[in-house]
């Protein structure tokens, strides 16, 4: 059993250094949402192997099986690890409703069809999730971290998964998750954690404001955490999946962005789980490839990435000395006869509507000035028939839309010991918000379905969400406004649900649908109805979109006991992704008065 042979090296009997994994994290898009190809991994893979003052940083964890816009082909990122001699720490996201992780399964089992061993033999891990329980926290909702997964439902992925390895190569590969450590030690989780072969651990004193988090603290901070997730951990291995120190940002409470601090954090704690024989995946190499991320975790800072040098110094102490109070249970190989702890099979599968994934911590939200600019309303587009409205749908006046500023939560909320979640952001906002049923985003050249169904908007100058709406028969004779909501701007905005890549403005438009084959317009169906993209009519639109505000788009007399659909393009370059959700509210609702 390999496991006896991983004691003997976490009991310092073993002088070598580097017999645990150590790597990095990696997004599948770049800041602004570009996808990363083969060449973009390769480069990245290799970067990481000859850092200056290092060796053996040559594992990277992943987040997604599937290539970045794309429905379930298989991430570059696989063939890229085959060609550098990478290893693997697989991650299927498990936050975007069970029709996502259907395609992260297909992607995965495509991925060993495709490569066999090639693939195989380089897996670490498979972690299904990644901080999903810390998004349904109070302190996740909080921050606006974006939609998580239930434990059960997680426990149902699990067992997927294993259903999807059962009998090919990576069978016996360990099968865990990846959180903050902070759900581990919540022990409503038990009974989730029983389900895995190993705990990925994410654990940021920077963020931890409520303590004394200088970097002088931060060690102590992150060992704690460490410490308390084994204790929880019922004998199973853990993994730190990330940890980092920024290099630039904000100061949070006594925690300094700045790279000698990081070069601090690097010697204690890094090169303490280096020398303790702990699988470790940084946070991170380098995040401001096309874009300004704040907080910025990289150890490069922006430029070639082969090219720029560390921010730091990377090198350890040769004198770091294993303790031996943190190595038992943590230390594994990456081949441990995990099959045992497989779950029941026929657990009920759950739906959530949810976010399609996004893969960085990293975003920038620019502030532009939120004035509105009236533009004059460009004729819809010839390549289709004249919009036809909804039946019984009067054809609203277009206009401007108008934003109004959402207060901003006082900041002492947000270090509260029990954050409050506000249902209720502006005085004036009218209740209840009807959400859409449905929101698909759509190449508005090809027509071609980029994420469908999930919580998630993609805004780009090619991509549109589409948002239907099934508007009740309750509301028949009232008014309904459309209503486009940015929430207010946050400290932990990096970590939130809304990402502005690129300023600019939307444009909103009411498609006409049909249920008959009649036109020659890009089409697309949407459940009972099929919309045609690009043909609608404007009913607004702003050339500025910022955070911490409320834009009404529109009004008309509420459509009672349809369907309504609305396309938002981009305007002046905005380029944002965002995860539709009513607490607080963001993205386009229709509010029935
Ligand atoms: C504990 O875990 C459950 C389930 O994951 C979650 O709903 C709950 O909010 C957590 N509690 C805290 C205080 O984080
Ligand atoms: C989230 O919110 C909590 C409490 O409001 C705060 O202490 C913490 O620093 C925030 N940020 C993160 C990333 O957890």
């Amino acid at each position: 059993m390999r496991f006896s042979t991983s004691v003997i090296a976490a009991a310092g009997l073993l002088s070598t250094a580097n017999a645990a994994i150590k790597g990095f994290n990696y997004g599948a898009n770049f800041n602004n949402n570009q996808a990363k190809t083969l060449v973009d991994f390769e480069y990245e893979f290799n970067a990481a192997k000859t850092l200056p003052g290092t060796n053996g940083w040559t594992s990277a964890r992943l987040y997604t099986m599937i290539q970045h816009g794309t429905t379930n082909t298989v991430i570059e990122a696989i063939q890229a690890a085959i060609n550098t001699k990478t290893t693997l720490l697989l991650g299927l996201w498990a936050s975007a409703g069970q029709s996502n992780f259907d395609n992260e399964i297909i992607a995965l089992k495509a991925a060993i069809a495709q490569f066999g061993t090639a693939f195989t033999d380089l897996v670490e891990g498979i972690s299904v999730g990644s901080e999903d329980l810390y998004r349904i926290t109070p302190t996740g909702i909080e921050n606006m971290s974006g939609a998580g997964a239930q434990p059960q439902e997680l426990i149902n992925y699990v067992q997927q998964t294993r259903t999807a390895i059962r009998g090919t190569p990576l069978d016996g590969k360990p099968v865990g998750h990846v959180d903050t450590w902070t759900v581990y030690v919540n022990a409503t989780n038990n009974d989730f954690i029983s389900t895995l072969d190993f705990l990925g651990m994410d654990a940021y004193p920077y963020f931890q404001t409520t303590m004394a988090n200088g970097v002088g603290s931060a060690s102590q901070l992150f060992f704690d955490a460490y410490h308390q997730t084994l204790g929880a951990a019922q004998g199973k291995p853990v993994w730190v999946t990330e940890t980092g120190w920024p290099v630039s940002g904000q100061t949070l409470n006594q925690a300094v962005p700045n790279a000698d601090n990081a070069r601090i954090y690097w010697e204690d704690v890094t090169c303490q789980l280096v020398a303790d024989n702990i699988n470790l995946w940084y946070y991170t190499l380098q995040d401001v490839q096309l874009g300004n991320p704040s907080p910025s975790f990289g150890i490069k800072p922006a430029g070639d990435l082969q090219a720029v040098q560390p921010l730091f110094d990377l090198s350890c102490p040769a004198d770091a000395n294993p303790r031996s109070s943190v190595l038992l249970p943590s230390a594994t190989t990456s081949s441990c006869n995990c099959m045992g702890s497989s779950t029941s099979a026929g657990l009920p599968t759950t739906r959530l509507s949810a976010p399609a994934p996004t893969f960085t911590h990293t975003i920038t939200v620019t502030r532009i000035s939120s004035s509105s600019v009236s533009v004059p309303i460009p004729v819809s587009s010839s390549r289709a028939p004249a919009p036809v409205p909804p039946p019984n749908t009067p054809l609203p006046a277009p206009s401007s839309i108008v934003p109004v500023p959402m207060p901003v939560p006082a900041p002492s909320s947000r270090r509260s010991a029990t954050p409050s979640v506000p249902t209720n952001i502006s005085p004036g906002l009218q209740t209840p918000l009807i959400p859409p049923t449905l929101i698909v985003t759509v190449n508005k050249n090809s027509g071609s379905i980029i994420a469908g169904n999930g919580g998630t908007a993609q805004l780009s100058p090619f991509l549109s969400p589409v948002f239907a709406f099934d508007i009740g028969q309750e509301h028949r004779g009232k008014i309904c406004n459309l209503v486009f909501y940015t929430p207010p701007a946050r400290p932990f905005l990096d970590l939130g649900p809304i990402q502005i890549r690129i300023p600019g403005g939307i444009r909103v438009s009411l498609l006409s649908t049909t249920t008959a084959g009649l036109d020659n317009g890009l089409r697309v169906n949407l459940g009972p109805v099929d919309i045609r993209l690009n043909t609608g009519t404007q009913l607004g639109l702003s050339l500025s979109i910022t955070p911490g505000n409320q834009y009404n788009v529109g009004s008309m007399p509420c459509p009672a006991g349809q369907r309504v659909a609305f396309q938002v393009d981009s305007l002046l370059g905005l380029t944002v992704d965002f995860f539709q959700m009513t607490s607080p509210p963001l993205g386009l609702f229709m509010v029935p008065v």
